[in-house]
């Protein structure tokens, strides 16, 4: 695999940032918007709570919530994916209102936001459930302490979201420092917010009282831009990844380096030069700046085909190996208990054909037909297409030989 290819804004960011746009009373301009399934469902989300949202060219999105006339998200919408469980965080600090069925999404085992409900209520708020729907209300929400008992990223965010608007200072200790937490702050920022320390672990958010209309960015995505680096590395390939942000690749780009790619950093871009002999390695997922759980599948490929033994370690969730029977299909030798995985590298992968199991996994799947011998068939790319922009047209133009079907059944 050889070429360039340009890595389109983070998911993780967007989903995050289109609901954020509900406690702005203006015109929200987004750049750098990243044309996956998952933004598509937030979209019809907003419109139908009443705000309107449209892209103006291929990656600017206009969202203006000025209107929105409901606090009211059921299971129907929101079930589609996990991000709308920021919709409680938005709603709630905009309207001190919030009715919200719980969100779907992946399924790596128990994804509870008991963390951030403990928020909403520190700030104020009642928080109940019926039958599946969280509703949150308040009279006022008021700046407080909240100390989070495990590295959320949703919640850090939601938190913020709900805070922004509240009276007085607001802390979030223990916070989640992914670069998307950043993003949020800086849009927030952007918009009129007074949030500083995002990017550590102690969050310090002094609420205004209206955040008005303004143009944000958004980050390049680090696990879109991983996955093509680890493919450049399967693949003993050579490849320019564009539109990176080099210091949020650095875990990834240590691990590559450790399994024999070179990898070379550059302002906005990273090369990877896979190795003909790829070295084993032992991982752990870790909060960031830890090596993130959602480039796991994606190194458990490469390393399928390493030399030697390498042990994977689960460190965030419950559950995040489903799709390595899947990986088995095509002749690798995994040993899976609880969070850990070993792996014994096999000479070669066989095609055949495997499905996704969920977003990462299934990209995982889309590495392991590359580098496998023969053909591969990938079905339930839904959950694919849900994260990543236009992937098989990023991998054909770096020379793999891919292309999407589309059935009739
Ligand atoms: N947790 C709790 N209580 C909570 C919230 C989380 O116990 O209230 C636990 C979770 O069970 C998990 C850990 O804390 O064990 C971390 O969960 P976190 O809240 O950080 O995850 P998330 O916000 O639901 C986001 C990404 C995931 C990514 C994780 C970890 C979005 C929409 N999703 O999920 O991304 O795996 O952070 O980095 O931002 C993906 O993109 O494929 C994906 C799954």
């Amino acid at each position: 695999m050889a070429g360039e290819v340009t890595i389109s804004g983070a998911k993780n960011a967007a989903v995050a940032i289109i609901p954020a746009a509900i406690l702005v009373k203006g015109k929200c301009v987004i750049e750098n918007v990243p044309r996956i399934k998952d933004v598509d469902v937030l979209i019809d989300m907003l419109r139908s709570l009443g705000a309107t949202a449209e892209f103006q060219g291929e990656t600017t999105l206009v969202v203006d919530a000025t209107g929105i006339n409901k606090c009211c998200a059921p299971y129907e919408m929101v079930r589609k994916m996990r991000a709308s469980y920021y919709l409680i965080g938005a709603l709630l600090g905009r309207f001190l209102k919030a009715d919200v069925a719980m969100p779907g999404g992946c399924n790596f085992g128990s994804r509870p936001i008991d963390q951030h409900i403990k928020g909403f209520e520190a700030l104020g708020a009642y928080v109940s459930r019926d039958a599946g729907v969280i509703i949150a209300e308040a009279d006022h929400l008021t700046g407080t302490n909240i100390y989070l008992d495990v590295v959320s990223v949703g919640a850090t965010i939601n938190i913020m979201l709900a805070a922004v608007l509240a009276d007085g200072i607001t802390t979030i200790e223990n916070a989640a420092k992914e670069p998307h937490v950043v993003d949020i702050a800086n849009f927030l920022n952007a918009m009129g917010a007074q949030v500083k320390g995002a990017g550590t672990d102690l969050i310090r958010i002094t609420g205004v009282p209206a955040l008005r209309g303004g143009t944000y960015s958004i980050i390049p995505d680090q696990i879109e831009a991983g996955t093509f680096m680890v493919a450049a590395a399967a693949t003993q390939g050579n490849v320019l990844v564009k539109n990176v942000i080099p210091k949020h690749m650095e875990s990834v780009s240590a691990k590559l380096a450790e399994i024999g790619a070179t990898v070379e950093e550059y302002d906005d871009s990273i090369r990877v030069i896979g190795s003909p002999v790829i070295h084993k390695a032992n991982i752990k997922t870790l909060p960031y700046p830890g090596f993130p759980t959602d480039m796991q599948p994606q190194m458990v490929v490469l390393l399928s085909i390493a030399e030697g033994t390498s042990m994977v370690v689960e460190g965030v969730w419950d559950s995040r190996f489903q799709y390595v029977d899947e990986l088995e299909r095509l002749g690798a030798n995994i040993r899976v208990d609880g969070k850990i995985a070993v792996i014994e590298g096999v000479d070669h992968l066989e095609g055949a054909p495997v499905r996704a199991t969920d977003l990462r996994g299934g990209a995982g799947m889309v590495l392991a037909g590359l580098i496998a011998q023969g053909e591969t068939t990938i079905t339930d790319l839904q959950y694919i297409d849900r994260g990543y922009e236009n992937m098989e047209g990023k991998f054909a133009s770096l020379g793999a030989d891919i292309k999407r079907i589309i059935c009739d059944d």
